[in-house]
């Protein structure tokens, strides 16, 4: 089956009007095939959670094109259309810990979207749908009558992807999902995610710190640097071959298990190139791109 551009981005700028006038996001343009998991990836503070909350539509598009199964999605206004795109579109977040109301139970934060969209006629359907909920998430019956502070943090993730899952959406953006957790547990949550993406064809856009992570679970990756997208491609290829001295220096950063190679090992450092003149991303092998001057 030939790939389908679920998701495009093109020139996603976002200033915060708090924050300095430089843009958190800054003209950036990728795309997600569906079914596929586009890893983005980079280091803190290049902006990865700000361009995964606007096509989300939870942050205000400053400038740029969002298109969403083919239909521009940028200039969302009306709250009938926005309820429309939140059944499709749902996000995973950062933080199990800040991310759920601390004041409701486990039921009424999973069936949140259930009740604004009115999917349940009756109490009895309501519960239905959340247990349901729980048991595609690896969580207990009694799970439903608890509070969040009951639970630890690979738990209180597993509720975060019930409550995204409660619309039968198509697409989640999960922001860093794991990396709050105990190593140990990651994996499980990983595995679940992917067990989900098969069992419901869902698109993933996946983000994290680390390079070496996302390799393994994504289709394809792109690599963010200040607020910029310097690389995008395959994720082998763009972990085997990186062509961005940005994404070398990043990759050049992973531990290495031998410890004495590892001793003697030194960071590629990277100082950002000065843009004069027009930059973009450059397709120098089949759907490898880089920025360079175009
Ligand atoms: N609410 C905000 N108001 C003002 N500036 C912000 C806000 N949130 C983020 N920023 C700034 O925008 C830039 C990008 O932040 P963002 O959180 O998107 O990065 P990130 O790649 O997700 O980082 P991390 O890996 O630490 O989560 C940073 O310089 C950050 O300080
Ligand atoms: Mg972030």
């Amino acid at each position: 089956m030939p790939d389908y551009k679920l998701m495009e981005a093109e020139g996603l700028t976002h200033v915060y009007p708090s924050g300095p006038k430089i843009p958190a996001v800054d003209g950036v343009s990728f795309f997600i095939n569906e079914g596929e998991t586009f890893g983005l990836v980079g280091e803190s503070g290049s902006g990865k959670t700000t361009a995964g909350r606007m096509i989300v539509k939870l942050l205000d598009i400053s400038a740029g094109v969002v298109k969403f199964d083919g239909a521009d999605i940028t200039g969302i206004r009306g709250r009938e259309e926005l309820l429309r795109f939140r059944r499709q579109v749902q996000m995973i977040f950062q933080d199990p810990y800040a991310s759920l109301d601390p004041r409701k139970k486990v039921r009424d934060i999973i069936a949140e979207g259930i009740d604004i969209h009115r999917l349940a006629p009756t109490a009895a359907e309501r519960e239905t749908l959340v247990q349901e909920l729980l048991d595609s998430v690896g969580l207990h019956p009694s799970a439903a009558s608890r509070y969040p502070h009951e639970f630890s943090g690979g738990q209180r993730q597993r509720i975060g992807i019930a409550r995204a899952l409660a619309l039968k959406p198509r697409f989640l953006v999960c922001d860093e999902p794991i990396s709050a957790l105990d190593l140990s547990i990651q994996a499980q949550i990983v595995n679940l995610l992917q067990k989900l993406q098969e069992e419901k064809k869902l698109t993933y856009l996946f983000i994290a710190h680390d390079l070496s992570m996302v390799r393994y679970i994504s289709n394809r990756i792109g690599v963010m640097c200040r607020g910029r997208l310097v690389e995008m491609g395959p994720a082998e290829e763009v972990y085997r071959h990186p062509l961005h001295p940005y994404t070398q220096s990043l990759i050049s950063a992973i531990p290495l298990p031998d410890p004495i190679i590892e001793r003697n090992r030194k960071r590629i450092p990277y100082r950002m190139e000065e843009e004069r003149g027009v930059w973009g991303l450059k397709e120098l092998n089949p759907g490898h791109f880089v920025r360079m001057p175009l």
